[in-house]
């Protein structure tokens, strides 16, 4: 078994972490928050999606949170775009405040594309092709997310050939890397590793990521799993917030800090400052006055108030 040494995460917190929220958090306060989360080390953050205000209150506030972040060269910025509308809204700006990636998301169960993006999941795909011809003619990097990867909210289980089916289409218009979603946290580390090696049927081992959701607390299973098969990169959102309105009862993403944790104890870099990160985990979820979901920061709390 041999481990990768280094492991890139990406902070999906201000968007998926935030977009399930039910108060409205000002623009101020992501913008904070992901202030926080480059100083501790974050070089990847997943700032917001472009997406209908009406379907997504929470996100409708992308460009002035965009244009916010006081950025820092090393940290690469990223933001949903579902169509073309989204991207142009994206890259309306001047470029230093454009995202420098952008990600289209579609779903390997037909129940969930409607329901999340209004569409097939071929008309998905359809709506994506021109995305990623603008993003790549404006040197924009394109990340693919497929939802539903291990289990839907209205299908039930999914077919792992339903996932090779999505990275194929997601492959044959030009995305350049594609992240297995749990959507719903259902899955356990023989199913994730079913669904990221069908996922590496089409791409290599450098382009696939896994984006686990901790409903059912099988998320650092299913990460360890995937370590131990040579997966390097993971979504993961802070203090664990975050779920998609569209599956309902799906928790979170893994908490940022649980993963960091589990890879110092395994000694694999992330290039992560725990501290920090756990303070940029107490700073978002004082805001919401909810404590963290992250079992690691509960634990250094207590260990610190001792
Ligand atoms: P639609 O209604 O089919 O779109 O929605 P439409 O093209 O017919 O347009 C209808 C209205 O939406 C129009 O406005 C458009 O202007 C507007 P109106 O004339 O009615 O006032 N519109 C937009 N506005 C702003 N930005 C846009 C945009 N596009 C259209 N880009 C659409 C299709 C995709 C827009 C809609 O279904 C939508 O916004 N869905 C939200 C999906 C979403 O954000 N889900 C959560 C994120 S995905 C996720 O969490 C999963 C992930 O974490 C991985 C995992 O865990 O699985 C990534
Ligand atoms: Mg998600």
């Amino acid at each position: 078994m041999s481990l990768p040494n280094y492991v890139k995460i990406v902070e999906v917190g201000p968007r998926d972490g935030l977009q399930n929220e039910k108060q409205t958090v000002p623009a101020e306060v992501k913008i904070e928050l992901v202030h926080r989360l480059q100083a501790a080390g974050l070089t990847e953050i997943e700032v917001t999606s472009y997406v209908s205000p009406k379907w997504v209150p929470q996100m409708a506030d992308n460009t002035a949170v965009m244009a916010g972040i006081k950025r820092k060269n090393i940290v690469r910025y990223s933001v949903l775009t579902p169509n073309l509308q989204g991207f142009n809204a994206a890259v309306a700006s001047e470029k230093e405040l454009w995202p420098q990636e952008i990600v289209v998301f579609a779903a390997a169960s037909e129940a969930f594309s409607q329901k999340n993006i209004n569409c097939s999941i071929e008309e998905s795909i359809e709506r994506f092709r021109p995305v990623v011809a603008a993003a790549k003619e404006k040197h924009v990097s394109v990340r693919g997310a497929i939802s539903c990867a291990v289990g839907c909210p209205y299908e039930g289980d999914v077919a792992p050939s339903q996932v090779t089916k999505v990275a194929e289409l997601m492959h044959a218009i030009g995305v350049e890397h594609v992240g297995v979603a749990d959507t719903i946290g259902v899955g356990t580390p023989i199913k994730v590793q079913r669904a990221i090696q069908a996922a590496l049927q089409v791409y290599g081992i450098n382009e696939v990521s896994g984006h686990f959701h901790d409903t059912y607390g099988q998320a650092l299973s299913n990460t360890l799993r995937c370590l131990e098969m040579g997966v390097w990169q993971f979504d993961t959102s802070i203090a664990g917030l975050g779920g998609c309105p569209y599956a309902k009862g799906a928790t979170g993403n893994v908490a940022t800090e649980d993963v960091v944790y589990m890879l110092q104890g395994m000694g694999i870099d992330t290039g992560i400052d725990l501290d920090k990160l756990i303070d940029a985990g107490q700073y978002i979820s004082d805001y919401l006055q909810r404590p963290t979901n992250s079992r690691v920061a509960k634990a250094l709390f207590s260990k610190r108030a001792a």
